[in-house]
Formats: structure tokens, C-alpha cells, sequence
């Protein structure tokens, strides 16, 4: 699907000043970033700018601070080293977003410079989306990129309000991201499987109402299997279930045989007695578990059945685990899936979150087509919700 909002290409900034928000709510630990996907991600659209020869300053929130003022463990400074480590260039770090200091470290700003802003949620305005915060970052720049996709679902000071006050476009990132996750909707490539798991049904609703609408085939797994086995009248024994979601689980069945959406519910289950690195695992049928079992993975049977489904497909989506892959006997579920997605010529599109934790620890990444940056922002989409941050740029 074309994308239909502007983007850097369709602007002049040779000479000009961009103030960028970019997503680098990165993991850290002891103040060393243990995953550096986001700043790698921003950098085509800071090497564009760069080389067109416009002034660069570059902003984002990293965590969820107070807003009280700074925090020190939540600055911005480790993500600005790492830009410079990955891309050689010179990048210069001001530990101020809204005060006199930033506002002359931005004025010194020449065509070809970088500069990084302290994280913008140290001022609890930003998170309100207050027009002085909007105004101020807009006063330091000629034209707003928005490049921050994973934070584009948040009406936020940086995210929507430089958009008022001068011209606003969007970075690579953001047009891969939205043209990427809303194509596969628009005209995917059939067989067009879809893979959700995960624990809730009630977080995942608006994904899989959408996904109903436009995949040949829903598989389903993780915890959220139970509440459809409830649904079917199963017993789940002790796994997880939302009995207020019963009714509606019931209903996207109903709704997926309608439209001739095949959905694929696990046939058997690997159950344990408690939650655990310790519990020990035995396979059971979907329509046979115990009263004091719970379900941690999808069980052998499936994952034949789920892997040839994902074979046969031309287009897969994929976005929840299948089971509890972070305990490494109850992963087995999850990384089949995973390979059998890696190993297919299929489109292969993940959509943020634990799915690309699980495919990071199977070291699968390179084998996919494209693993989105955002977790809640890639929902939004695949929900059919419109990004606040995309709405607010010029239409192309
Ligand atoms: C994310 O990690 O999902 C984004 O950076 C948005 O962060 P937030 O949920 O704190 O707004």
C-alpha cells in the first residue's frame, strides 16, 4: 500500500535544520544497551538527512520517568554514543530538551551536525502533549521528521505537536513500518497465514477481529488458546483464562467461519502441575486436561500442524508466542514455529514485541522479511487504528 503522507524525500532540507523524533527506547542495563535494533533503525533516515546536507537534531523519550526532572539512569547520552559507534559520525549530546541550553546547543547547529536532545519525557508537559512543549521543539528547527515509529500510536508533545508549527514529514523508517504492516492487508501474497499467541485474548481482540477479515488461515496459540477451548466447552484445568472473554472468543469463531477464515486451535498441549523452571512437562489432547494441569506450550501434534500451515503460506504474519518460551522446555512450541516461518520463501512480518524477543533468542532475525520496531504502535496498525504521529504529517 503506497504510503500516503510526505517524506523526507519530498522536502528540501539542504541547509536546513530538522528536528527528528526518533525511538530510542532502548533496553538498558547498568547504563549499557543490551539491544541496539532501534538506533540502527534510525540510522538511513540520519544518513539521508545528512548527506543532503541539512542540520540534524535528534530527540526521543527513553523509559517511562516521572516527568518530575531528570534521571540520570534514563539519559539519553548511552544511545547517543552508541549512533556515533554505529555510523562514525560525530554526534554531539546536550543534556537539556527544553531550557536555555538546549535551545543555544541547537542554534550552534551546522548543515552535517547531529545533535541529541535529553530525553523529552523528563518534563511531564510532553507526555500531555502541552502546545509549549510542541511549540519550543518546533522554535529549534526548519521542518519535524517523524521517524519514531514505535512510539507514532502516542499523542505526545514530540511525537504530533512540531507538525503544528512547521512542516512535518516522515523518515525511512516510518514508511517501511506503515507500508510494510498495512500491505499485508491492503494485497498480501495467498496464502495469507496469520500467527497469534500470547497470554490474552482481551489484549489481542482488535488483531485478531482484523486479521479474521483478511488471512486464509488464523492459527492461535500461547495462553490465549484456553479461553477459545472454553469457548469450544473444553476444560483448561488451571491454565490461563479470562472467563469474561468466553462470549467474544466464541464469537470471532463464529465470525472466522463466516468469512472463510480458517482458524487452527491446538490440538494437544504440553501441561504441568505448577509454573516453573523446575515443572516437568507431559502431552496431553485439547479436549483432555486434567483439572490441576495448566497448559505452558502448544504440544507436538500442533506444531506439526502449525509449522505445515505456515509451510504452505505465502504471506505470513506473526506476532505473539506459542507457549512460554522464555523457560527453555516449554519453548519448543514457539522456535518450530519460528524456524518453519525462517526456513519458508513465504513474506515473512513480525509484529513487535515478545515474537521478536522469542526470534532474538533463536537467532532467526536475518531470516525474516521484516520485524517491526514497535510493539504497541505495530497493534495499533494491525488493528486497523490510525498512528496520531502519521496523521499529524503533511499528506503527500
Ligand atoms: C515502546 O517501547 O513501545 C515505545 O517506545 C513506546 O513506549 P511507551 O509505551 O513508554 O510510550
Amino acid at each position: 500500500m503506497a504510503f500516503t503522507k510526505k517524506t523526507v524525500r519530498d522536502i528540501d532540507v539542504a541547509g536546513k535544520k530538522v528536528i527528528m523524533r526518533v525511538d530510542f527506547n532502548v533496553p538498558l542495563k547498568d547504563g549499557v544497551i543490551t539491544d541496539d535494533t532501534r538506533v540502527r533503525a534510525a540510522i538511513p533516515t540520519i544518513q539521508y538527512l545528512k548527506e543532503q546536507g541539512a542540520g540534524i537534531i535528534l530527540m526521543s523519550h527513553l523509559g517511562r520517568p516521572s516527568g518530575e526532572g531528570p534521571e540520570p539512569e534514563l539519559t539519553l547520552k548511552p544511545a547517543a554514543e552508541k549512533l556515533a559507534e554505529l555510523t562514525g559520525y560525530d554526534v554531539k549530546f546536550v543534556d537539556d530538551t527544553y531550557g536555555e541550553k538546549a535551545a543555544e546547543a541547537c542554534a550552534a547547529v551546522k548543515p552535517g551536525d547531529i545533535l541529541v536532545l535529553e530525553n523529552v519525557r523528563f518534563l511531564k508537559a510532553e507526555k500531555k502533549n502541552d502546545p509549549e512543549v510542541a511549540k519550543k521543539l518546533a522554535s529549534y528547527a526548519d521542518i519535524f521528521v517523524l521517524d519514531a515509529f514505535g512510539t507514532a500510536h502516542r499523542a505526545q508533545g514530540s511525537v504530533v505537536g512540531p507538525a503544528e508549527y512547521i512542516p512535518a514529514v516522515a523518515g525511512f523508517l516510518l514508511e517501511k513500518e506503515v507500508d510494510t504492516l498495512t500491505g499485508i492487508f491492503a494485497d498480501p501474497d495467498r496464502p495469507f497465514v496469520a500467527v497469534v499467541g500470547g497470554s490474552k485474548v482481551s489484549s489481542k481482540i482488535g488483531v485478531l477481529d482484523h486479521l479474521i477479515d483478511s488471512a486464509d488461515t488464523l492459527i492461535i496459540g500461547g495462553g490465549m488458546a484456553y479461553t477459545f477451548f472454553l469457548a469450544q466447552g473444553y476444560s483448561v484445568g488451571t491454565s490461563l483464562q479470562e472467563p469474561d472473554w468466553v462470549e467474544r472468543a466464541g464469537e470471532m469463531l463464529k465470525k472466522a467461519e463466516a468469512k472463510g477464515c480458517k482458524i487452527l486451535l491446538p490440538v494437544d498441549n504440553v501441561v504441568t502441575d505448577h509454573f516453573g523452571e523446575d515443572a516437568v512437562g507431559e502431552v496431553v489432547d485439547s479436549t483432555q486436561i486434567p483439572d490441576d494441569r495448566m497448559g505452558m506450550d502448544i504440544g507436538p501434534k500442533t506444531t506439526e500442524l502449525y509449522c505445515e500451515a505456515v509451510k504452505q503460506a505465502a504471506t505470513v504474519f506473526w506476532n505473539g508466542p506459542m507457549g512460554v518460551f522464555e523457560i527453555d522446555q516449554f519453548a519448543k512450541g514457539t522456535e518450530a514455529v519460528a524456524r518453519a516461518i525462517a526456513d519458508s520463501d513465504c513474506t515473512s512480518i513480525i509484529g513487535g514485541g515478545d515474537s521478536v524477543a522469542a526470534i532474538n533468542k533463536f537467532g532467526l532475525a536475518d531470516k525474516m522479511s521484516w520485524i517491526s520496531t514497535g510493539g504497541g504502535a505495530s497493534m495499533e496498525l494491525v488493528e486497523g487504528k490510525a498512528l496520531p504521529g502519521v496523521e499529524a504529517l503533511l499528506d503527500a
